[in-house]
């Protein structure tokens, strides 16, 4: 771990100006820099600078941060990762923290696996470049199934000769621990006896995101022995077959450029398409695309193009993996080759523009895909179409944005000849169905965690969003101005009528800042931020604020991680957003900002108190429900909080009159 000594060094010297000026042309407008969004194709300017605050801001994404959340968007790096980038660019030595043993140990040894596995890809790089075996029968192999030096150095591909323990003997010999190498798989225990796991095969190291290797693929060179034809790492500490993509830390950046992902099955495949110049291809080797795999294309694009192999029992088994993709909310494209052949074998019939070209003329969309693949089945079947409309409204439903299931039942409906009507239907059922299915699955849960009823649940999360919104506001007023006075009308119950009528209240003015009297207000009724974003950024600012201190945004952020710089970032940048093109518009916005400042100070504290005095009776309702307990109490205590209630709906009746 980097040391918090260093964080900080690294946050008082990098400036956010410099580094996104590294990647985007930034021009001045104001206190302001701004430039083309670097996350969006747009024509006029929406991206904001702001090095008095050192946030960043972009308009048309509604991503927004601090210096190293913009690397960690911009860069696709980790967090600790972006703090080393800019200890690099600033010349900060990075001071490393003591770990415990455990941590130690853990970390050594994953450190150990990747240092036998670089030492492995080497040595196996070596057999096939340099010995004579290698060159002869592995660099033969791949040259007679077309590939290029240079494509072979760029995937690290390697030769394992057909020997027991050649890789074992030698790493063993050179210090390697016997232990490591059984670990990363490299090495087979039998019986005590040490052999070498790939033997007489062509290698293929299987890189991280961020390029180092994780395990191998080792393909046979004759197809007539009778053995698997693939062979490859087992599951080690560093290699999680489900977790990782063969090829993608070669495609990463094609992948951003591109704003595509091409996914296809095998090694040889992603080798070959690289090699006809589609470089963003990357490969599930073989099996089924899972939800971690999804996630990591995730982070470089929202886009994927499936390719298949053009034999029809695939394709079926693959469609269904498709649904998941769109689960996650990423745009799917499809593509069939023509029968027969695979990415590798096509790529290498055609010429490069030739497979540019074909891919673009019949990439189709998904679900207009499988609308057509089925239609030519079902075309006279009654039963068959009904299977048919059901099966792509299931795929529809899939998809998390409202607005696209219009669209896409529009498209399907011209296709198949089927009114919207019908679709619509189909759409609603499955959609019940799915969220029936979801209760179901709540219920058991609930069952076996011994949960609350799901109305509870649900009443609860509707009055945590309120709250967010409420603390967003106060958040909001905090930071912008905290410091500045304001004169608020207060009120004081003076009298409660006995026949429960409305509660006799003075008015008085009062002078006070903005934080303190949200401070004052807040304490009174002991409230909390339920929104741990929100109750950081007050636990830091508060004390600051209550002393009169200005708040400096700028030198706070190495206390913020990625999501409340964000939330930062946003509410900061607010207003600024009118800057971007129209100066009027912002003065407007300022005035009617400061003019409602009182108000919005009481406003949004009374609706947070009567939001949780509503929960608060809400619970208390809930008591009476149980067994054992003291009913009169209860009631009595509803009764004070009803009367809560009314006092502070009073007030905000008032306010807003
Ligand atoms: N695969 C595997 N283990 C196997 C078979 C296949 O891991 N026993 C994976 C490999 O990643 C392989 C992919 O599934 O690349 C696709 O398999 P297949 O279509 O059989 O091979 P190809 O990629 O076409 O390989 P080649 O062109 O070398 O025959
Ligand atoms: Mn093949």
């Amino acid at each position: 771990m980097i040391k918090r000594e260093t964080i900080d060094k690294i946050f008082e010297t990098a400036r956010v100006e410099e580094v996104i000026g590294d990647f985007v042309n930034l021009k001045r407008a104001g206190s302001n820099l701004k430039g083309y969004s670097p996350f969006n194709e747009e024509k006029s300017p929406s991206f904001m600078v702001s090095p008095v605050k050192q946030i960043w801001k972009d308009f048309s994404s509604g991503k927004g941060g601090n210096v190293v959340s913009f690397l960690m968007e911009h860069e696709h790096m980790t967090y600790p990762e972006a703090l080393r980038w800019l200890a690099k660019k600033y010349n900060i030595e990075i001071e490393e923290t003591e770990e415990n043993a455990e941590e130690k140990q853990r970390r050594t040894e994953r450190e150990s696996l990747f240092i036998v596995l670089e030492y492995a890809k080497e040595w196996y790089k070596k057999q096939l470049f340099e010995s004579e075996e290698g060159k002869s029968i592995g660099l033969g192999y791949f040259k007679e199934r077309g590939f290029r030096q240079e494509t072979l150095k760029t995937f690290e591909t390697g030769f394992a000769p057909d020997k027991k323990d050649a890789f074992t003997k030698e790493a063993l010999a050179k210090g390697y621990k016997l232990d490591y190498l059984i670990k990363t798989g490299m090495t087979i225990d039998r019986n005590g006896q040490q052999i070498d796991r790939f033997r007489g095969r062509v290698m293929f190291p299987i890189h991280s995101l961020s390029g180092r290797v994780l395990g191998f693929g080792g393909r046979i060179l004759n197809s007539q022995i009778k053995t698997a034809k693939y062979i490859n790492s087992p599951e080690s500490e560093v290699y999680h077959k489900s977790k990782v993509l063969y090829g993608i830390f070669q495609a990463k950046q094609e992948i951003v450029k591109n704003d595509q992902c091409i996914l296809v099955e095998g090694y040889t495949d992603v080798m070959a398409f690289h090699q006809s110049g589609i470089k963003n291809t990357v490969a599930s080797s073989g099996t089924a695309l899972t939800s971690d795999q999804i996630h990591l294309i995730k982070r470089l694009t929202k886009n994927i193009l499936v390719i298949f192999d053009g034999d029809p029992a695939g394709i079926r088994a693959a469609l269904r993996g498709i649904d998941m993709i769109l689960e996650q909310g990423m745009n799917v494209k499809v593509l069939l080759l023509p029968d027969g052949e695979d990415p590798d074998s096509f790529s290498k019939k055609v010429s490069s523009d030739e497979l540019l070209l074909y891919i673009e003329e019949n990439a189709r969309d998904f679900i207009k895909f499988k609308a057509g693949l089925f239609k030519e089945e079902a075309s006279e079947d009654p039963i068959k179409k009904a299977e048919l409309i059901k099966n792509i409204i299931e795929s529809i439903a899939k998809i998390p944005n409202p607005i696209q299931h219009e669209i896409y039942i529009k498209e399907v409906s011209a296709l198949l000849g089927i009114s919207e009507a019908v679709l619509f239907k189909e759409l609603a059922i499955v959609q019940r169905n799915q969220q029936r299915q979801i209760e179901r699955d709540y219920q058991r849960k609930k069952q076996t965690e011994s949960l609350k009823p799901v109305e509870k649940a649900e009443k609860k999360t509707e009055i945590i969003d309120k709250r967010s919104v409420l603390e967003r506001g106060i958040i909001k007023l905090l930071l912008l101005h905290g410091t500045k006075e304001v004169e608020i009308e207060d009120w004081e119950i003076k009298e409660i009528p006995e026949d429960n009528s409305e509660p006799l209240i003075e008015k008085f003015n009062k002078k006070t800042t903005v934080a303190q009297e949200i401070y004052l207000q807040l304490q009174e009724d002991e409230l909390e931020f339920s929104n741990p974003v929100f109750a950081r950024i007050y636990d830091l600012i508060m004390p600051k604020l209550l002393s009169g201190e200005e708040i400096d945004i700028s030198k706070l952020q190495v206390n913020f991680d990625e999501e409340t710089a964000k939330v930062i970032s946003d509410i900061m940048m607010e207003g600024e957003k009118y800057k971007l093109d129209d100066w009027e518009k912002y003065e407007i916005e300022v005035k009617s900002e400061d003019q409602t400042l009182f108000w919005s100070v009481s406003d949004l504290v009374l609706n947070l108190r009567r939001l949780l005095i509503q929960d608060l009776i809400n619970q208390t309702k809930e008591e009476l429900k149980k067994e054992d307990i003291n009913a009169r109490e209860i009631l009595e205590e509803i009764k004070d909080y009803l009367f809560l209630f009314k006092v502070v709906s009073m007030r905000l009746r008032r306010l807003s009159a």
